[in-house]
Formats: C-alpha cells, structure tokens, sequence
C-alpha cells in the first residue's frame, strides 16, 4: 500500500492515512488501499482494535481529494458519494472490532465523515472540524448529512453544514462530536523576526494522542471479543430501529452470547474472583 499505513502490535491494527503533503486528503487509490487495510484487520483473528489516525502532526484527512472531485459529472459525483458511503459502512457496520479515530489536526469534510464512521472519536487539542463543502459547492457525501445530526443533534449538525465553519476540538467535545481531547503534551520555543514565541510542540502531543488511543483499545481488549462485538452490532443496528424493534435485536444478541465459551468463562471467573481469560469465541 501506498498511502495507507498497516501496523499491528499487541492485538491493535495501526491504520495510518499517509498523504501528508496533501494534509492526508482521500483520493481514490487512498481509499481502495484503506477498505484493504479494515479488511486486513477484521480477518486477522489476533486483532481486537483498530486505531485510524493520519500521517504527520497538522491533518487527520482534510477531506475528499477535491481534484478529483472537480473532474466528475453528475452520475460520476453519485457513484462517488456512493462508493465513499460503501467504505465508511463498512467501517462502521461490518467491522467486529472496534475502531478509534485518533484525530491529529484537520478533520474536514470527508475527514470528518471518517471519523464519524470510526465508533469512537479522541481528538488532540490541536484539531479541528467541519463540513465546509457548501463553500465548494458541494454537499458532504460520505454520509456526513445522516451521521453529524444522529451524533450531535439537528440543529448544530445543519448549522456546521450550512456554514461550513471550522470548530476546535474543545468546541467538538462540547457539542459530542468527540469522547475525549488529549491536551498539548508540551511548548517548544520557536524564533520568528527576532520575536520568540511558545509553540505547542504537536509531535509530543502526537505521541500523547496515540498513547490515549492505547490505552482506551487496551480497556476494550480486557473485555470479552465476541461481546465486543455484538454490542457495537446492537448499538449500529438499533438506530436504524424503533425502540422496540432494536430492543429485539438486542434480545437476540444477548441470546447469542450465552452460545460462547467467553460467557462461560467471564461468568466463572467474576464467581471465583478471578481475572478472565477469553478466548475469542
Ligand atoms: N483535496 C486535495 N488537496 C488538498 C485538500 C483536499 N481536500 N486539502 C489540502 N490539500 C492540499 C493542498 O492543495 C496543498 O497541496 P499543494 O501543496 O500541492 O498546493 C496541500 O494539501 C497543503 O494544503 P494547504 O491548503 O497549503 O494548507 P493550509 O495549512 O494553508 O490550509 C486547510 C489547510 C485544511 C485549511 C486547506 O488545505 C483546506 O481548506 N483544504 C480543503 C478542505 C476542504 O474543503 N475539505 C472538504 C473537501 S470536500
């Protein structure tokens, strides 16, 4: 893979956008290469996390590659938007395990619409957000219109595609666009015009985002991986629902769990004081 990164360690796939002198922005290939890389992480039975972050200090995607997006037509802007959505389901719907956007600076666009398919969301407090395509002419069209208001509500959602204005991080935690902001690990002393100045020092607040993104992947891989599972599949499922329609998915996969061996176990070992040990199935 070209722009993409793929990294394993300790049960975490590493999915690194890496465009960086395009501030990470999604072309075509770029995308192939990222449904290649969550198809590589969902088959390998070792993984339990997914950590999605991009290339560099300044961007996590700063959208759809808008190059490309000059160059089509109508039915061509359709099939586009389509295939975006097809790559962001699959994040969000067909991976079992879990995936945390570890967003490092710009989350614009089709960025934004990234980590919002990611099932959850830590930001550096050096990131920003939005949905500027009206300013290109554009609506968002990897499914930015549907998940921004389930996420943080109508009203802020229309107002953030309406203007298409950039928020700060602490703003995206207000309004729930973010679970958590990993603060600026540090300042470095930068010289400009004879005039020093205090910089936050975003390599170090880089190496603290990802270490957050650890630690909250290892709180999930302590728990039980079908599990896991299945409640993000409850939780996706059911908001498409009614209440009364996901409740009975919910029934369902809570049926479904007492077929594993880790129900037994985790069961077992609350009883006997004991730490679990899964096995997966
Ligand atoms: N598509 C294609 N290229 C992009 C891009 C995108 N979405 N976003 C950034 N780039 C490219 C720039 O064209 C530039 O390339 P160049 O060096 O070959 O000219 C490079 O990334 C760096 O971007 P630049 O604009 O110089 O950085 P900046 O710090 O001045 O501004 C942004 C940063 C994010 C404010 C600005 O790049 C921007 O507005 N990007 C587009 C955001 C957007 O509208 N996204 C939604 C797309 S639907």
């Amino acid at each position: 893979m070209e722009n993409v990164i793929y990294e394993t360690k300790d049960g975490i796939a590493y999915i690194t956008i890496n465009r960086s002198d395009k501030l990470n922005a999604l072309n075509s290939p770029t995308m192939n290469e990222l449904i290649e890389a969550f198809s590589l992480a969902e088959s390998n039975p070792q993984l339990r996390v997914v950590i999605l972050t991009g290339a560099g200090e300044k961007s996590f995607v700063a959208g759809a590659d808008i190059n490309e997006l000059a160059e089509l037509d109508p039915i061509g802007g359709k099939r586009h938007s389509s295939m975006g959505q097809e790559i962001f389901n699959f994040i969000e719907s067909h991976m079992t395990k879990p995936v945390i956007a570890a967003v490092n600076g710009f989350a614009l666009g089709g960025g934004c619409e990234l980590a919002m398919a990611c099932h959850i969301r830590i930001a550096s407090e050096n990131a920003k957000f939005g949905q500027p395509e009206v300013g290109l002419g554009l609506i968002p069209g990897y499914g930015g219109t549907q998940r921004l208001p389930r996420l943080v509500g109508k009203g802020r959602a229309l107002e953030l595609i309406l203007t298409g204005k950039m928020i700060d991080a602490a703003e995206a935690f207000r309004i729930g666009l973010v679970n958590q902001i990993v603060p600026y690990a540090g300042f470095i002393e930068v010289e400009k015009d004879g005039i020093k100045k205090q910089k936050p020092d975003l390599a170090a607040t880089k190496k603290a985002l990802i270490a957050e993104a650890v630690k909250l992947a290892q709180s999930i891989i302590a728990q039980a991986p079908v599990a896991v599972g299945l409640a993000v599949e409850a939780v996706n499922r059911g908001l498409e629902m009614t209440m009364a329609e996901g409740q009975a998915v919910e029934s369902n996969l809570f049926g479904l769990v007492y077929t594993t061996e880790d129900f037994i176990e985790g069961t077992q070992a609350f009883i006997e004081k004991r730490k679990p040990k899964w096995i997966g199935r």
